[in-house]
């Protein structure tokens, strides 16, 4: 068996950057309501005209992850892209990479477990490097939330969280068992699926349903029952730590880097305070980005590294919670 690791990362967000203060000048909702209780100061959304989508997004971070791992498209064996917005219902948006970067025709699979998406895209990815399948994979975490946003005063609650952004990194086969993804843990608890949830359109909510709809339909907006969410984040965040350091006989005091899933900053600081972890072994960025799902712990992941705060040898624990619910963990040997 083989280990993984992350040998190149990268990450692109649109230019456009959109304040809190912009927010409340199209709906009621104010700057200290949002940083209070979120932590976010900002986000960036895709501009009107802009080219920019899930996959388009996907294939820039990836094309810098690629060059950062110094290998060429060519060398890529397999493509994971998880986002819970893709450019198509169908297919997914890992094809569209292969198309983008004129890859050969490897296989690309779509990952749809919104926050936990990257956590899960990579444990999969490593898998197939385990067992000697594919050499090289690309694991892309990318969003497009803004453009199905609800940006009135009734989408409040959930709008003002989300930002749009990708992430990319390469996954490469090490010999070294004790480098690289040391362990991933996996979970899911599919009766909240609709406290965190796009209903429709769906097949069983098909698109003329909702036109045709005689009383307003906001089924195709986000749901979240916030409050019910942030409990369960609190509690499978911490759960599935453990889980992931106990598996390598490891504690809190080993990590040299928590990346959590940017959900809401006081998420993040209920966790560092509960494993008594200082400011420099937690990593957190919700206030430039907002929540970007999918992309958030790629998008933190590369741009700690890019700041140094990564080292040879660290511990790097990611962790994820969200819409599901599914969450998971993976233990990193940097
Ligand atoms: N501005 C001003 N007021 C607002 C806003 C806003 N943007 N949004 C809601 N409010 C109001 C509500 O209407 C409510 O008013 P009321 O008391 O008069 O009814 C009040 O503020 C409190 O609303 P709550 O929803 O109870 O606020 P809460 O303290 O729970 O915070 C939040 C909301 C930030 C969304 C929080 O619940 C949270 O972060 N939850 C977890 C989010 C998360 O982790 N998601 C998982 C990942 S996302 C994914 O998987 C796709």
């Amino acid at each position: 068996m083989y280990n993984s690791k992350i040998i190149g990362l990268g990450y692109y967000v649109p230019d456009n950057i959109v304040t809190n203060h912009d927010l409340a000048k199209i709906m009621d909702t104010s700057d200290e309501w949002i940083q209070e209780r979120t932590g976010i100061k900002q986000r960036h959304w895709i501009p009107e005209g802009s080219e920019d989508t899930s996959a388009v997004m996907g294939a820039k971070a990836a094309k810098i992850a690629i060059e950062r791992a110094g290998l060429t498209k060519d060398d890529i064996d397999f493509i994971v892209f998880a986002t819970l917005s893709p450019d198509y219902y169908f297919p997914g948006c890992g094809v569209q990479i292969q198309d983008i970067l004129e890859m050969p025709t490897i296989g690309a699979l779509d990952v749809r477990n919104q926050c936990s998406g990257f956590v899960y895209a990579l444990a999969t990815a490593d898998q197939f490097i385990k067992t000697g399948m594919y050499k090289n994979i690309l694991v892309i975490g990318a969003e497009y939330h803004s453009n199905g946003l609800d940006k009135t005063t009734r989408g409040r609650g959930v709008t003002v969280i989300f930002g749009d952004g990708a992430g990319a990194c390469v996954l490469t086969r090490t010999e070294d068992n004790t480098k690289g993804i040391l362990s991933s843990h996996l979970h899911s608890e599919g009766k909240y699926a609709e406290k965190l949830t796009v209903i429709g359109p769906s097949i069983k909510h098909w698109v003329p349903e909702i036109l045709n709809s005689t009383e307003e339909d906001t089924s195709y907006f986000p749901y979240m029952d916030g409050t019910f969410v942030f409990k369960n984040a609190v509690v499978r965040f911490s759960e599935v730590i453990i889980e992931g350091l106990s598996a390598n006989m490891l504690n809190a005091k080993d990590i040299d880097l928590f990346i959590p899933h940017q959900a809401n900053l006081r998420i993040s600081q209920f966790v560092q305070n509960k494993f008594k972890l200082r400011d420099d072994q937690v990593y957190n960025n919700i206030m430039k980005y907002g929540n970007t799902t999918a992309a958030s712990i790629i998008i933190a992941l590369s741009e700690a590294w890019e700041k140094g705060k990564i080292k040879d040898n660290d511990l790097i624990v990611l962790a994820a919670f969200g819409s599901g619910f599914t969450w998971g963990s993976v233990i990193i040997r940097w």
